[in-house]
């Protein structure tokens, strides 16, 4: 009985604390979350990150802060994922394809010609098959809060790539994911990984040919420079996720988490709205500064891809994936 007595005694003291703390106006100083990622200030999704900063700021009305790292500061993708896991670095962005070497589940986005259309992203993005990918990585000390669209990647070199044989002898770069490496073997040609910040120099230097991404990437990272030929293949449809490290996401309050949240889904609805508008930006200044858009044999590209829908649906969970994800593509 007295022990029941004491028990309940502490219970009360506990809640009692918490009401008191829950009182105290919040004179103390705000919370500071840290974002990191590798685009540039001028990228729809860097400017989604700013979208989501200042939403916060307002939501917790200044209590709960984030600071935005661009363009690589903080290291590569997959260092910042790896920041997240320990706990050094708060959020990060992740594309799928530097999420699939941590998580295998993330290669199905990394499928080229997966999507129909952007309704059928979407749908796979903001439905079960997205939801259950992006918590995926939780027992790793991370997981994704939203997902960003990134357009279709197309190749681009200092010449015109019209078939699959084009790319042969040529040297690829592509993101750090075992799934892009086996796609541009497949093309026919020789794929090598490299993180976001180094690609520039390499094209200039030769030391790889060709490279692959959305036109803002390709504009605002000026690769348009040294590589003005973008041969229009759209293979991948790639998303970007927010990622959050776990220890930062149990350190916030309930509301905090709430706020958190709604300011992330806040910046993914306002960048999906945005996104052709700096697609086209992004096509207008390429044109503008000598980019060449190239119209290539995309089925050519299609067929030479089949194999990696084979090796993919060996796996069975993969295979559930793969056809939930195709039961979505509109009839
Ligand atoms: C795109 C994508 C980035 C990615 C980059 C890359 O720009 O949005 O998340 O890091 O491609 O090719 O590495």
């Amino acid at each position: 009985m007295f022990l029941y007595i004491c028990a309940i005694v502490l219970v009360a003291l506990i809640l009692n604390q918490d009401i008191h703390a829950a009182e105290i106006p919040s004179s103390e100083k705000p919370k500071v979350l840290k974002l990191a990622h590798n685009l540039h200030q001028t990228h729809p999704v860097h400017l989604a990150f700013i979208a989501m900063r200042d939403k916060l700021n307002t939501l917790s009305e200044g209590r709960l802060k984030m600071k935005v790292y661009p363009a690589g500061q903080m290291g590569s993708s997959t260092e910042i994922l790896q920041m997240l896991q320990i706990g050094a670095l708060d959020m990060a962005k992740g594309s799928a394809s530097d999420l699939e070497t941590f998580e295998s589940s993330f290669s199905l986005f990394n499928l080229p010609f997966l999507f129909e259309d952007e309704q059928h992203f979407d749908a796979v993005l903001n439905g079960e098959v997205g939801r259950t990918v992006m918590q995926k990585t939780r027992a790793l000390g991370f997981f994704c809060m939203t997902s960003y669209v990134a357009g279709y990647r197309s190749f681009y070199a200092k010449k015109p790539i019209h078939t699959p044989a084009d790319l042969k002898g040529m040297k690829v770069r592509v993101q750090v994911s075992p799934m892009n490496l086996e796609m541009v073997r497949l093309m026919g040609g020789s794929a090598t990984s490299m993180s976001f910040g180094e690609v520039y120099t390499a094209l200039q230097q030769g030391v790889v040919d060709v490279a692959e991404n959305n036109e803002s990437s390709w504009v605002e990272t000026r690769h348009i420079e040294v590589t003005p030929y973008f041969s229009e293949t759209r293979h991948l449809s790639l998303p970007d996720f927010l990622t959050v490290s776990t220890q930062s996401w149990n350190r916030l309050s309930p509301q905090e988490q709430i706020w958190l949240q709604e300011a992330a889904d806040y910046s993914a609805r306002l960048q999906r709205e945005n996104w052709h508008k700096s697609t086209d930006e992004a096509r207008e200044k390429a044109l503008a500064s000598g980019g060449k858009m190239i119209t290539v044999d995309r089925e050519a590209f299609r067929q030479s891809v089949t194999p990696l829908y084979e090796q993919f649906r060996s796996k069975d969970d993969q295979r559930e994936l793969l056809e939930q994800t195709l039961l979505l593509k509109r009839a």
